[in-house]
């Protein structure tokens, strides 16, 4: 594991000054990645389990270990296939899924560079072990339900929530995603916002 700088330089949106990122930040269909965003980040970077390096805000990195470990403690070994992603990142992203998935499915799961949540840092694709088998594409961890139920149990304690739920589909603009987690720094309000069944732009219009 290593400390890794990457260019990535936000949008039209300006960032909040403290030196730590805002781990309440909203990026969506409608709202860019700020500007000067990365500049706030520490980063950590792991290989996972199919070999490929993904790259975290530091203390999403410590809460998902952390989170990791409860769940290995019952059976379910997770791993993250992304987090940070470069504008160009989400690009080829996008360019796979039509290839792969086709037009319809690419507007419902992938967001336009620029405007992914995962060009904070601070939310994660997971996918989980199996016998020693990575299940780890869309179609495959979606056979798995009960798997990510109990995933999405332990969530708000280690300060995540599932940021694309079932049913809000008009709210977050995406797709549900069982994968996509969000850290939030704040286990308190990550329960709050899990236990009510609410998406991040709910919680923040509301408050
Ligand atoms: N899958 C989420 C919406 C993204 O592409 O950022
Ligand atoms: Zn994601």
């Amino acid at each position: 594991m290593t400390e890794k700088n990457i260019s990535l330089s936000g949008t039209d949106n300006t960032c909040n000054t403290a030196d730590q990122p805002d781990y309440l930040v909203l990026v969506n269909r409608n709202h860019p990645l700020p500007k000067g965003w990365i500049n706030k980040l520490d980063l950590i970077e792991e290989v996972n389990s199919l070999g490929e390096t993904v790259v975290y805000e530091s203390r999403t990195y410590s809460a998902y270990m952390k989170l990791k470990q409860a769940l290995a403690e019952e059976g379910i070994f997770v791993q993250v296939d992304s987090c940070l992603r470069t504008v160009e990142e989400q690009q080829e992203i996008i360019d796979m899924f039509l290839e792969k998935y086709g037009e319809k499915y690419t507007r419902e799961y992938a967001a336009v560079p620029g405007y992914s949540e995962h060009h904070t840092g601070l939310c994660l694709d997971l996918y989980f072990v199996i016998d020693g088998m990575d299940i780890y594409l869309n179609e495959d961890t979606e056979k798995y339900p009960e798997i990510w139920e109990k995933i999405h149990e332990k969530l708000a304690r280690y300060g995540f929530i599932l940021r694309y739920p079932a049913g809000k589909e008009k709210i977050t603009g995406y797709n549900y995603e069982p994968w996509h987690i969000r850290y939030l720094d704040d286990p308190q309000l990550a329960e709050r916002i899990m236990d009510s069944g609410i998406t991040l732009e709910e919680y923040l219009e509301a408050f």
